[in-house]
């Protein structure tokens, strides 16, 4: 497994969930701009690695910027300026120096040389995913899936319309979700705010030793936000939902739809229009709506996930 990212509280979950799942071998880490500029996640993601003793995953920085726009719009007032409450300077240094060709290099090198199809799993703007796709379309039949936290069904928390990672590059996203045979399994942040974990989730997490201690001082600042958002006291843990579904497909109940990401530059930027009309309305209107046929995830046992990432984290 290949985790992409944008280090992010969620994403610190979500690599550290890989890191220390033993039954997957995470071949490598790609980091991508996003919730903060791309040198702060890939310092993150370096730092993240080191915490989970994993020195021996090879990182490498890839996009800047996205693809054709460049709305540059962070999330720091989410995950603070440091993409991690200001506590990324806290975790241990990285053991490991920066891989030198970029993220998409790494990607080829890794996939060229697994011995199976590999599963990646982007958890930020997919910009890394699509250019790999455009200039290596030869490591397509290398990936067994591509598990992608992104998209709303009702809606996005960047706009109205756009969740915050299809938001941040919808040309990308649309190549990868759209435009190129692979098979994708896309964990919406529908499902993802029903996986939310309350204070007493937090606390047991905390509670579990140094790797859960350290894990759990990174969420001020990204619980803060959804105290002052939504009124909660907890935190909503994304980039981990898909995360458990790379590690242990089947986790997530999904269905499968065509799947259209718009890219105009109106206010409904970034949305993914997921049609789940009945099969035969959709045969009735053929060519409404494009091709791509993909596995959204609709549900889950929550206290499951819950426990299954906890579980995870403690070790
Ligand atoms: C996604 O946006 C980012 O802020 C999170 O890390 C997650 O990947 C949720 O919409
Ligand atoms: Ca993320």
């Amino acid at each position: 497994m290949i985790i992409d990212t944008d280090p992010g509280v969620d994403d610190a979950f979500a690599i550290s969930l890989a890191a220390l799942s033993e039954e997957v071998d995470l071949l490598g880490v790609t980091t991508v701009f996003g919730n903060v500029p791309l040198e702060a996640t890939t310092l993150n993601a370096r730092r993240l690695l080191a915490l989970c003793g994993r020195d021996d995953v090879p990182v490498a920085a890839g996009a800047a910027r996205p693809l054709v726009h460049a709305p540059l719009r962070r999330a720091s007032h989410v995950h603070g300026a440091d993409g991690l409450s200001g506590r990324s300077a806290a975790l241990p240094e990285p053991g490991r120096a920066l891989e030198p060709g970029g993220a998409v290099s790494l990607l080829v090198s890794l996939l060229e040389a697994a011995g199976e199809p590999v599963t990646i799993a982007p958890i930020g703007p997919l910009t890394n995913i699509a250019l790999l796709l455009a200039a290596h379309p030869e490591v397509r039949e290398k990936i067994a899936r591509i598990v992608i936290m992104g998209g709303g069904l009702a809606g996005g928390n960047s706009t109205g319309a756009a969740e915050f990672n299809i938001w941040s590059d919808p040309e990308a996203a649309r190549r990868v979700l759209v435009e190129e045979p692979v098979p994708c399994v896309l964990v919406p942040m529908d499902l993802t705010y029903r996986c939310a974990v309350d204070t007493a989730w937090l606390a047991k997490l905390a509670a579990s030793g140094p790797i859960g201690a350290a894990l759990e001082a990174l969420t001020p600042d990204y619980s803060s936000h959804y105290r002052k958002a939504l009124g909660w006291d907890g935190i909503v843990l994304h980039d981990a939902v898909a995360v458990a579904e790379a590690i242990r497909p089947g986790i997530l109940k999904t269905e499968t739809y065509p799947v259209e990401v718009e890219c105009s530059l109106g206010p409904a930027r970034g949305a993914t229009l997921v049609d789940r009309r009945r099969q035969g309305l959709r045969a009735e209107a053929e060519g409404d709506i494009a091709q791509g046929h993909i596995e959204v995830a609709v549900d889950t046992d929550l206290d499951g996930l819950r426990s299954f990432v906890l579980d995870r984290l403690a070790r």
